[in-house]
């Protein structure tokens, strides 16, 4: 096992009803920025119940972040909090408004040229305000880790930035508040969430037996539940085993210790930046075809994938290999989720631009073994065609 460093100090509340206990997490005096996307907390009710928990406290409203959130309208709010002396945010939405308040939270605090805290990583960024979230999606993890993804349309940009400084002070998950999800939304939490797990297991082995059957218990819950979750929309078990594996997902835990992938994820990001593709079906396409291109470096932690997460075991390597590729596929399928470029409405020239795109944000030596040039993205992307 690699050594590492784990600190999350994101305090969750899990459950029903506990929109209710925000009062208790936000300084009595303090000033709030209330930050929502475009319209379903809304429609569902759960600005209501977060307005009325939040009392007699001063705040202001800034809505309509989009999904795959705008650095322009992230900006926006930067002024309003410098505008109205507020002290806290609070996002109330889905992965986009938690990360574009990770944001403002960071370029409040930020002396430069805001756009500096995407081209360094985060690296810039010594300081952030103080924020909580209440997660009405599922998907992204960033509800309890520290990074956070901001497009920048004119740029033609979507990259991502990470500092300890942007960990929530609190998340509010209530799995009831997903209920409203249309199945589109279901399929790319789990398929997301899904990835994010691949992304921290399937690289080489280092004997992290600990974080390897974690991993493991999440892949398979997520296929055991994901499914019924479309089937049965309103099961709260169900819905409260999907939020906690998301949240697992991604908030350090599996990832401590272990090898770290992410192409699929950069080259994904590329995608959507192109045609503004959801972020999970990106990853659907782009997973998949990565699989077979680095089924020789990933060999041990594919056989390993396919007996533990599949019960894959008849057959020779190779056969086996390849039906835990299949059964990947086959599972975004389940979910209602193609996994090929052609049906985002790409095709070979694009790959062109994708492959541009990747050199220009520097994503050149991508992957655990930082072996992913801009050939090998170029032939994974072909290969999902
Ligand atoms: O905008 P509104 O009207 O609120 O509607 C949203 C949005 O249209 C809707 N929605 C959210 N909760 C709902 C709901 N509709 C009905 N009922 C509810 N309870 O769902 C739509 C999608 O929301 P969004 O926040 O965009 O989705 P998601 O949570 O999947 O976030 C995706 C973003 O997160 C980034 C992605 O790149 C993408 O920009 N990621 C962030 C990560 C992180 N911070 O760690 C890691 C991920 O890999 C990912 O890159
Ligand atoms: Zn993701």
């Amino acid at each position: 096992m690699n050594n590492f460093d784990l600190h999350n100090p994101t305090h969750i509340l899990f459950g029903k009803g506990r929109i209710a206990d925000l009062d208790a997490q936000i300084p009595a005096q303090a000033k709030v920025l209330l930050l929502y996307g475009g319209g379903s907390a809304e429609r569902t009710g759960v600005l209501g119940q977060v307005r009325s928990a939040l009392g007699n406290r001063t705040v202001v409203e800034f809505g309509g972040i989009e999904p795959n959130p705008r650095f322009a309208t992230a900006i926006k709010a930067v002024d309003v909090i410098a505008e109205h002396g507020i002290t806290f945010l609070l996002a109330v939405g889905g992965g986009s408004v938690i990360d574009a308040t990770k944001f403002i939270a960071a370029a409040a605090k930020y002396d430069g040229d805001a756009w500096e805290i995407l081209t360094s990583m985060g690296s810039v960024v010594k300081s952030a305000m103080p924020f909580g979230t209440v997660l009405t999606l599922p998907a992204t993890g960033s509800e309890m880790n520290p990074g956070s993804v901001i497009t920048h349309a004119e740029k033609g940009a979507k990259l991502p930035f990470m500092t300890a400084h942007c960990y929530p002070v609190f998340s509010i998950l209530d799995p009831e508040l997903t209920y409203t999800l249309p199945p589109r939304q279901i399929a790319n939490g789990v398929a997301d969430a899904f990835v994010h797990i691949i992304e921290q297991y399937l690289t080489y082995p280092v004997a992290a037996s600990v974080q390897d059957g974690f991993a493991e218990t999440l892949l398979r819950t997520l296929i055991e539940l994901g499914p019924k979750a479309l089937e049965t929309p309103d099961d709260y078990d169900i819905r409260a085993n999907l939020m906690w594996t998301a949240t697992l997902a991604l908030n350090g835990l599996i990832g401590a210790g272990v090898p770290q992938d992410w192409a699929s994820h950069m080259i994904g990001h590329e995608i959507t930046a192109l045609n503004d593709t959801d972020h999970a079906r990106t990853l659907a396409v782009v997973l998949p075809a990565l699989m077979q291109d680095q089924r020789g470096p990933k060999r041990e932690k594919l056989l390993q994938y396919a007996a533990n997460v599949w019960n894959i075991r008849e057959g020779d390597d190779d056969t086996r290999i390849d039906a835990a590729i299949d059964a990947t596929r086959n599972f975004f399928h389940a979910m209602g989720i193609d996994t090929r470029l052609g049906d985002y409405g790409l095709g070979a020239p694009d790959i062109d631009l994708l492959v541009a795109a990747l050199e220009s944000h520097g994503m050149t030596a991508l992957g655990e073994n930082q072996a992913i040039t801009p050939d090998t993205a170029r032939r994974i992307l072909n290969a999902a065609l």
